[in-house]
């Protein structure tokens, strides 16, 4: 390939991950929104309320630095599917809402976008800059509620609860791998090596399950 073709395949594929990464970030905005009448707690309430401002700051950071960049902003994501993911949140108990939301979506998503910061070019390294720090925060906040949440079982309940938790993970995953998205390609066409982003993935997948089980 020649610097040219390399230099197309990664601003096209870098596109289509920012166009993801915005879609993810508005669809968990407006998820948490829904959420906020009816979250268990006043802690919960306020994290929530504080993380809709901030996913809707970082689809505007995204949605300017995707048009400065010349990003192709067509959805990745269709509508249905969106909506079978709304869909899906809104039929879950707190307990697994903050699973699937947090441990999923938020803590290995954001750990995928960590994953391209050293290979991204310095203006799309600057868009993720804010946005990543927050996810920090969003991370701790999703753990401390569903630590809250454990806790509130009787033991029965919580060893259930905690010796289910990888089956929900893989069962969401492979809900997300089955919307089709070649993001294999493009993770590879930003130069990162795919099968080392997975066992990554895998390593911050178990060092969650550690950290809640303790
Ligand atoms: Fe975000
Ligand atoms: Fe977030």
């Amino acid at each position: 390939m020649t610097s040219s073709q390399n230099q197309a395949l990664y601003s096209q594929s870098m596109g289509h991950l920012l166009v993801l990464y915005t879609q993810v970030d508005y669809f968990i905005m407006q998820a948490c929104a829904e959420r906020l009448a009816t979250a268990p707690n006043d802690a919960a309430k306020m994290g929530l309320a504080k993380q809709v401002g901030d996913e809707r700051r970082h689809v505007d950071i995204q949605r300017h630095w995707m048009a400065d960049f010349g990003v192709d902003n067509a959805p990745v994501i269709n509508a249905q599917s969106l909506e079978a993911l709304h869909v899906h949140f809104r039929t879950l108990d707190w307990c697994d809402f903050l699973t699937d939301l947090y441990l999923v979506i938020e803590a290995l998503g954001s750990e995928a976008v960590e994953r391209i910061v050293p290979l991204a070019d310095p203006g799309t390294r600057e868009s993720l800059r804010i946005p990543l720090q927050d996810e920090l925060d969003h991370v701790a906040f999703g753990l401390a509620e569903l630590r809250k949440a454990l806790h509130a079982m009787d033991e029965k309940q919580r060893t259930e609860r905690l010796r289910s938790l990888p089956a929900r993970i893989e069962h969401l995953v492979a809900h997300l791998q089955g919307l089709g998205l070649p993001v294999a390609d493009w993770f590879e066409g930003v130069g990162s090596n795919y099968p080392n982003l997975c066992s990554s993935l895998e390593q911050r997948k178990e060092q969650l399950l550690t950290t809640l089980a303790a």
